[in-house]
């Protein structure tokens, strides 16, 4: 799929993927795509680290779920629920991580290099969700050495995250645009 319209089109939360592998030369174009992302005063307030060795995403990941069973029984459930995963047996993971001083626009603009990943993704046929609940991992004063692991800078921090993979079983619809939300003006 290359069109860029049926490319938004038809992107959706994959939260089933099948494990297997994507090549690393796809990995970096999706990666490529998000720091060709606009920001304000072209400042670039991010850092986009790949995590690629599945391995060590289910790691975070049985990690994630271990921290959410001892604080937040809640969640834990809701995600025991939809299949005892924190990140659903991702291939890969990108962690978008922000510069902390950015004096303008830095979650904005990081949010804008997530819409590139997870459309650059889905133009490769790869699937994808924007995850932010990754945060339980990647968030806080416990986290710091894992970040540290993970080369994040000093004076970043956790943004936001997206998973990759490719489906198990049949793609999903996306959301149904909601037209209410559309104004238009003579
Ligand atoms: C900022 C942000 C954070 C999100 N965090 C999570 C998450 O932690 N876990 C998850 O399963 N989905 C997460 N999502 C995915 C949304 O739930 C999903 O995009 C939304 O339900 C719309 O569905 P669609 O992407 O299939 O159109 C997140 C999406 C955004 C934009």
């Amino acid at each position: 799929m290359s069109d860029t319209l049926e490319v938004i089109k038809t992107r959706y939360a994959c939260r089933d993927f099948d494990g297997s592998p994507i090549p690393d030369e796809t990995l970096r174009e999706i990666c490529y795509a998000g720091l060709c992302a606009p920001s304000a005063m072209n400042r670039q307030p991010w850092r986009i680290i790949l995590v690629k060795d599945k391995a060590k995403v289910d790691a975070l990941d049985a990690q994630g779920m271990a921290k959410l069973a001892a604080t937040n029984p809640t969640a834990h459930k809701r995600m025991m629920d939809r299949g005892g995963t924190l990140f659903y047996n991702a291939s890969a993971l990108v962690v978008v991580a922000k510069e902390l001083d950015a004096p303008i626009a830095a979650e904005l603009d990081c949010g804008i290099v997530t819409a590139n990943l997870v459309l650059a993704a889905k133009a490769l046929a790869v699937d994808s969700v924007v995850h932010g609940f990754a945060a339980v991992v990647l968030e806080g004063e416990e986290s710091a050495e894992l970040k540290q692991q993970l080369g994040f800078p000093e004076g970043f921090d956790f943004a936001i995250a997206v998973l990759l993979g490719y489906a198990s079983g049949e793609a999903k619809a996306p959301h149904t645009p909601d037209l209410e939300k559309f104004i238009e003006v003579g």
